[in-house]
């Protein structure tokens, strides 16, 4: 791709989905975008550019927006966040007596943020429904999140035997979630960078480890969509090296019992 295409390609992603490469990402870039290149028959990474430049083509558009975002999660990731939800936040919720918590696992990728959040509820059986949304900008990988099936591999990754047990079936070609599990959880395919205010107020937000590709302007843009979408009081949380320092003057700090933070939404 030829340095000037590199540079157009980049104001573009930036544009539909926030995300933001530096000058040295364009080896990346080509690795990434070969598969839509091989599978659309589309000669050159040159010739995609031009195309997405000067053709209305929402499904290219889609295909290369796609293999552009990283899906890396793992279950119960970091794990201080949901120790907090188990052993401060739900508590909270019981002590003020709610009669339903809302919480949105906003860029979730293949689920295992949202089914993680899940499977605490299922634990400690709250007197309360816990619903959870859980949206990204990938309806390829909400796709696969929603089927709620995971091989060995990933279920290795951050997920005890005990839980696996409990919580999957053994099927033909991996594990199955069990419904008590899947229930709770809406998937919906939505960017943070336009409004989401049809999704409601939340008393909880996970949004981990993706304003990390954003610009400074970006983070800032979604902090305030995220400031919207919680209930008075709402708690956001974001990835172990995420904050809203500097960024917004609409939460305070609090340091939670694992180590990590939240930010909690002035009144
Ligand atoms: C690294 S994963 C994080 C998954 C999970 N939250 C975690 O911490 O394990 C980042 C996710 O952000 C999604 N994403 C990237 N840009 C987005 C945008 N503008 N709106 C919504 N989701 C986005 C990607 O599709 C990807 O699934």
């Amino acid at each position: 791709m030829s340095p000037e295409h590199y540079q157009k390609f980049c104001a573009l992603l930036e544009q539909h989905s926030g995300i933001l490469l530096s000058v040295d990402k364009r080896y990346l870039v080509e690795t990434r975008l070969s598969r839509v290149l091989r599978e659309l028959q589309i000669p050159s990474m040159d010739e995609l550019v031009e195309r997405l430049l000067h053709r209305h083509e929402p499904a290219l558009e889609k295909a290369v927006i796609e293999a552009m975002t990283t899906n890396e999660t793992l279950w119960f990731r970091d794990e201080y966040p949901f120790a907090a939800l188990r052993d401060v936040f739900l508590p909270e919720a019981e002590a003020a007596r709610k009669r339903s918590v809302r919480i949105w696992s906003a860029a979730c990728s293949s689920g295992q943020e949202p089914y993680s959040i899940s499977m605490l509820a299922s634990e400690r059986n709250l007197p309360f429904p816990v619903e959870i949304v859980a949206t990204d900008l990938s309806s390829r990988i909400l796709e696969q999140a929603k089927l709620g099936m995971y091989d060995d591999l990933s279920l290795g990754r951050g997920l005890s035997a005990a839980r696996k047990h409990q919580f999957f079936d053994r099927v033909e070609h991996g594990w199955q979630l069990k419904s008590e599990i899947t229930r709770r959880v809406r998937f919906q395919v939505a960017n943070l960078l336009d409004p989401v205010s049809a999704l409601g107020r939340f008393d909880l937000i996970f949004c981990r480890n993706v304003l990390i590709y954003f610009s400074r302007e970006t983070k800032m843009k979604i902090i305030e969509q995220l400031a919207n979408a919680l209930q008075p009081n709402g708690v956001l949380i974001l990835g172990a090296s995420e904050s809203v320092q500097q960024l917004s003057e609409r939460f305070t700090i609090e340091r939670l019992p694992g180590g990590g933070m939240a930010f909690r939404l002035k009144n």
